[in-house]
């Protein structure tokens, strides 16, 4: 998954390029390119590496004089991340440049046509058959050129396109993956995602699969995959480019653990009016949701826990069953999926290539979606029949936490209102889990409170080499959470485990040199959980304890302990995560880890 940027105008164009760039990094960061129309020439410079040293290779784009061309932040697919690698990529007579966000499914039988023709490849790429076809298209017809070559690739590409011969001109194209424009005065833009334009215009474009748009300085035009022009919505961001930098923090990993009170605050407040649920543009209604006889949710990653989450919580309150499905493996089962499933999406990004393709699946299969998602017009918000934004604002750092703690509280306002809907809440219970999601906010802020003490948690087990997080029930599924904030950051092995099933043969990896992080917030259950620390403690293993607030058997049990504040025993796995992040972000920052920037990893893999 990558970052593309293109700008027209009258600046410029490489420092705006290089600033939408830095702002598009969390997407991949591997290698980092930017090209300018230079009188009739394209002006190019790219390198394995930041995008702060693109900026030093170019006098922060000072030695690239232009008004107009594309940048580009790789997250390599084909071909390693070497300078030759990185994108943009050149036509054979230098005629384009075009960067790209996505993969060429046939872009090796593109490459064979074309070395059959002579054309001499200089890189690894799938993207540089783009350039050579765009070349081959033009006859002085860009838009023509441009459809032409779309209409030869296969798989997901994002493109940005300029030619020498077209002064001032852009080209993009939307394929499968993320497109904005962004709409200034005497200047255009296009990028993968707002953040890399509400620095300089909050009037912004969401492209649609199929869809082209010609940018000049003065005018955005929209074709549809057939060539007509079609009109576009206008939206305002809402957001100040403030939300998108660090405002003090060391790393916006930890300004985004911070901001998670305000960030849960935002997602339950606005549905909650009068003492009632109430989700804004809804088309669930009772009787569609009576019809469901089964509620699947997909996702991938973080997004997956928080499904596990809500499957807890949904059977719990309605009583309908639950499937919870890795979206990678779902869109390659034959599912039992009809009219009668209920299918909820939950993405931070609303980009993620296995959750779209799961989620066409089974649309195509009559079931209804309803998506979480926190980017606002992504591809899941606009494919879904219902959506319920999380209001975590932009999440930068690649490992998210914002966007899960509300990814859950969404799904806890769901819970509570298809219950009351099936009518399987009494008012009382009702107004008392309504309650208890207003708490919610205030108990993330206690659980942050409560556990200054992780960062001395962290020096003192930052060395570990491999740790177990178990628990059990609500536990159980926020320990998978836990477990991979920690590895996602600190590079350190660790494996989420149902508690009562260590005995069953993993035990045997227990031993003087493992730490084990023990999630003993579901009190019901907590006994359970003493037995299972026992069993650790008496293989010679460090038990990190994790525990509601004000439970003193722990002390007598574990090595250290971390809080939990008290609340709703139902939703306990969303103020119960914010210690575990803090530990893992600590561990990470002990062992010098690049925190906001992991290896290996993007933002939104929109990839397969
Ligand atoms: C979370 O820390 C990871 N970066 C990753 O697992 C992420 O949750 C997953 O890729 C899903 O992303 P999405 O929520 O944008 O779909």
């Amino acid at each position: 998954m990558c970052g593309i940027v293109g700008y027209t105008g009258s600046a410029q164009a490489a420092p705006v390029l290089l600033d939408g760039l830095r702002r598009l990094e969390y997407r991949g960061y591997d290698s980092a390119g930017v090209v300018v129309q230079t009188g009739d020439e394209l002006k190019m410079v790219k390198a394995s590496g930041s995008v702060a040293h693109l900026a030093e290779l170019t006098g922060g784009g000072r030695s690239l004089e232009g008004v107009c061309g594309l940048a580009h932040t790789r997250w390599a697919t084909h071909g390693a991340p070497t300078d030759t690698n990185a994108h943009p990529h050149l036509s054979e007579h230098g005629l384009f440049a075009v960067v790209h966000n996505g993969i060429i499914e046939n872009f090796a039988a593109l490459r064979s046509e074309q070395e059959a023709e002579g054309i001499v490849f200089r890189s690894e790429t799938d993207t540089e058959v783009v350039a050579h076809l765009l070349e081959k298209y033009y006859d002085g017809d860009l838009k023509r050129a441009v459809m032409r070559t779309a209409s030869r690739l296969e798989g997901s590409y994002v493109l940005g396109v300029v030619c020498s011969k077209e002064p001032g001109k852009l080209f993009c194209v939307k394929e499968a993956g993320p497109l904005i424009l962004g709409l200034g005065v005497g200047e255009n833009y296009f990028a993968s995602d707002v953040t890399a334009l509400v620095a300089r215009t909050k009037n912004v474009i969401y492209m649609d699969d199929g869809e082209l748009a010609e940018l000049t300085a003065e005018r955005v035009t929209v074709y549809d995959r057939t060539g007509r022009e079609i009109t576009k919505t206008v939206s305002h961001v809402v957001w100040d480019i403030e939300a998108a930098e660090k405002g003090g923090y060391e790393h916006f990993m930890l300004k985004e653990i911070m901001e998670q009170p305000r960030a849960v605050k935002s997602t339950i407040d606005l549905r909650i009016r009068g003492g009632r649920i109430a989700f804004e543009d809804f088309s669930l209604t009772p009787e569609e949701l009576k019809g469901f006889d089964k509620i699947v949710i997909t996702a991938c990653g973080s997004a997956y826990h928080a499904g596990v989450v809500g499957k807890y919580v949904i059977e719990a309150l309605c009583r309908v069953s639950v499937e919870v499905e890795l979206a990678s493996e779902l869109r390659y089962r034959d599912p039992i999926i009809d009219g009668h499933t209920l299918l909820i999406v939950v993405s931070q990004s609303g980009e993620t290539a296995d959750t779209i393709a799961a989620m066409r699946e089974c649309m195509a299969r009559g079931a209804k979606c309803l998506a979480i998602v926190n980017v606002v017009g992504s591809t899941i918000a606009r494919l879904a029949d219902n959506v319920i934004y999380t209001h975590a604002g932009p999440e930068i750092a690649v490992a998210t936490t914002k966007g899960y703690t509300t990814q859950l509280a969404a799904l806890y306002l769901f819970a509570v209102w298809c219950a009351e809907r099936l009518g399987r809440l009494d008012e009382a219970r009702y107004a008392e889990l309504v309650d208890s999601l207003r708490a919610l906010p205030s108990l993330v802020q206690r659980a942050i409170d409560l556990n200054l003490h992780a960062r001395y948690l962290a020096e003192r087990w930052h060395g570990q080499k491999s740790l177990f997080f178990i628990g059990r029930n609500i536990d159980y599924a926020a320990a998978m959470e836990g477990s991979l904030k920690l590895k996602e950051i600190s590079y350190i092995h660790s494996e989420a485990y149902a508690a009562g099933e260590l005995k069953h043969g993993t035990i045997a990896l227990i031993d003087e040199k493992r730490l084990v992080v023990a999630l003993c917030c579901q009190e019901r259950l907590f006994d359970k959980m003493v037995s299972n620390i026992q069993e650790v403690k008496a293989r010679g293993a460090k038990v990190l304890g994790l525990a509601i607030e004000g439970n003193r058997r722990i002390f007598a049990e574990a090595d250290d302990v971390l809080y939990a504040p008290r609340g709703e025993q139902l939703f306990a796995a969303l103020p119960e995560i914010v210690p575990l992040q803090l530990f893992a972000y600590y561990v990470a920052r002990e062992n010098g880890c690049d925190i906001d920037k992991p290896r290996n990893l993007a933002k939104s893999v929109t990839v397969e």
